[in-house]
């Protein structure tokens, strides 16, 4: 492993962010629970879109006792937008790990740390270097392409070895004294200067001692895997009224959006994704067919369906709009559509229960889920 002069790396990184650091919110803190909310947040999502959900989170919970004791769904409903929603669970989680079992107080060390939920060795090194000042190493996405640059390390970041190979780049380069601004910095110098795409190594504070840059090799570090392509499905979304109610489901333990609310979804087939993925999103006015762009078959095969997930006899009145949302490899296409029932029924599965708007607008939602809820609101 090729590694810097430390005392001379060190020096020069520190210089450098003393002068271009961003006074982040969280910067200016060394209290635990603050680090690790914001770095909780910081993952999947960029640093301008954390800032509000980060003032809006600490004014709610100002600490671990006031999470600790939270409702989940107040939880979820200000992670709202963020996505990736099991870090909102995992927060509450450790918070009442961290009142039952270290009698409030952050433990100590990246060990301790790690063991609590949603806390992997990323985010304890961070806690424990930014907070306590421990000489503890740290990966993440600007850090491993800063580091696979200055050791000249041209594979695939993402396999096993690649990771071990990183994470004893970051053992070894971090300093026992000053972790934590140190870790601050390396981060900041890989998202500023060492971006992914024409870094600025003219500017670079340790492009000497950087081994892509001497060899003129930095565009070619770090490898990028092969991009997979994005997987088109296409779901019918709808909003089942009935009577200033409308029928919504709850997402059971267990599934990827567990706790938050939403409209009826039915996965349409693979010719109807293809079929729509290219038609122009908009919401709509319905014309002289209100059901446009569906076929007759498709229609027919949403009722049944919709019989089928609710127990409920639907009808489809008309098209509300069409969207397009990518979920990690999922590009979806959303027919939001509107339907009716005769008389209103218990749906037989707890999954389902009816809500009045006043009510869905103070549940958390997906996203879809709250742009939907905003095109009914505006229809009436
Ligand atoms: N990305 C992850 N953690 C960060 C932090 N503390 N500051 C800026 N960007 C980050």
């Amino acid at each position: 492993m090729i590694l810097p002069d430390k005392a001379a790396f060190k020096r020069s990184l520190l210089a450098w962010y003393s002068k271009h650091a961003r006074p982040l919110p969280w910067r200016a803190s060394h209290d635990p629970y603050c680090i690790w909310i914001s770095e909780i947040m910081l993952q999947q999502t960029t640093v301008a879109a954390v800032i509000p959900y980060f003032e809006r989170f600490l004014t709610k919970f100002p600490d671990v006792a006031s999470l600790a004791a939270s409702d989940e769904q107040d939880v979820l409903r200000l992670w709202e937008g963020l996505g990736y929603y099991s870090r909102a669970r995992n927060l509450r989680k450790a918070a009442q790990a961290i009142m039952t079992q270290h009698e409030g107080d952050f433990p100590q060390n990246v060990d301790a740390l790690q063991s609590l939920p949603g806390i992997g060795r990323y985010t304890a090194g961070a806690i424990a270097s930014f907070a306590f000042n421990l000489s503890a190493p740290i990966v993440e996405a600007n850090t491993q392409r800063l580091y696979a640059r200055l050791a000249g390390y041209e594979h695939d970041l993402k396999s096993s070895a690649s990771q071990k190979f990183l994470w004893q780049f970051a053992e070894a380069i971090v300093p026992t004294k000053d972790a934590g601004l140190f870790n601050q910095a390396v981060m900041e110098l890989g998202s500023r200067i060492c971006r992914p795409v024409e870094p600025s190594c003219e500017t670079c504070p340790v492009s000497k001692h950087c081994e892509a840059f001497k060899q003129g090799r930095q565009a070619s570090i770090p490898v990028l895997p092969a991009r997979q392509k994005a997987t088109e499905i296409a779901q019918a979304y709808v909003v089942i009224e009935h009577n200033g109610n409308a029928l919504m489901q709850q997402y059971a333990p267990g599934q990827r959006w567990a706790g938050l609310w939403d409209f009826v979804r039915i996965d349409l087939h693979e010719e109807s994704s293809l079929r729509l993925k290219s038609i122009k999103t908009a919401t709509r006015r319905p014309g002289l067919f209100p059901l446009e762009p569906l076929t007759e078959a498709e229609i027919a095969s949403i009722e049944a369906q919709l019989q089928e997930q609710t127990g409920l006899p639907c009808r489809l009145s008309k098209t509300l709009a069409i969207s397009r949302q990518s979920v990690t490899r999922y590009r979806i296409t959303l027919v939001c559509l509107e339907a009716s029932i005769d008389s209103r029924k218990q749906p037989p599965s707890d999954q389902y229960t009816w809500k009045t708007w006043d009510q869905i607008t103070h549940l958390p939602l997906s996203v879809m889920g709250r742009e939907l809820l905003t095109i009914c609101q505006a229809r009436s």
